[in-house]
């Protein structure tokens, strides 16, 4: 059975540092036989959590909010492996991704936890020269966090400093890891 691997890009550039890092997973997936798709949250209608708390209540059949977030909900349950690839922005990950990771509180829910033993990756890059001047440690710590809290996998973080898009590429080592946790996620080993 291919396996799926899901991969949102929190970063407006399209063909910024982050989405490059995606593509080298994405790269190494295909290669390894998973099927992939990419979804661009920049360009989608997802609005912030409301707090209605409704997803929260017994019997309660996902998140209230009628949103572009919905036709992801059951991308991520079928999802085999979930790749969130973000920039540092101010010193986290980026408001597209932390409104996209609070929306998944609809769907991380005890029995209805849709994340529990999932691989779940985390990809960024940052201006800065290193994870704790730029802030990446904030963003690492809170995706540890929060793959605790839903009982999932961490397949792989993989960071490095980038200003302008497309500087990651220059970063080999990188480049080299993204590829190889692309074939890790498909179940293969480079
Ligand atoms: C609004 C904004 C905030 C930023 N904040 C930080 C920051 O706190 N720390 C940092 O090291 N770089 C920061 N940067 C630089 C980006 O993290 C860096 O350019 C990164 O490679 C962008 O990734 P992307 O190409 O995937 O968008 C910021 C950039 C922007 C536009």
């Amino acid at each position: 059975m291919k396996k799926k691997i899901m991969i949102v890009l929190g970063s407006p550039r399209k063909k910024g540092n982050s989405a490059k890092l995606a593509e080298l997973v994405a790269k190494g997936a295909k290669e390894g036989g998973a099927k992939v798709e990419t979804f661009y949250l920049n360009g989608m209608n997802i609005k912030p959590c409301q707090a209605c708390m409704k997803c929260q209540k017994e019997n309660a059949r996902g998140c209230a909010i009628r949103d572009d977030m919905q036709s992801l909900y059951p991308k991520l349950k079928e999802a085999d492996g979930v790749v969130i690839a973000s920039p540092v922005y101010w010193f986290n990950l980026s408001a597209q991704t932390k409104t996209f990771i609070d929306r998944c509180f609809a769907v991380g829910v005890e029995e209805r936890n849709i994340f529990k033993g999932k691989p779940m990756a985390l990809l960024m890059s940052y201006g800065d020269m290193d994870p704790f001047g730029s802030g990446a440690v904030n963003a690492i710590r809170s995706f540890q966090d929060m793959c605790r809290y839903l009982g999932a996998e961490i397949a792989g973080m993989l960071y490095g400093s980038a200003m302008e898009a497309g500087d990651i590429e220059k970063n080999r080592g990188l480049m080299k890891e993204a590829h190889q946790l692309g074939l890790a996620l498909a179940g293969s080993q480079s």
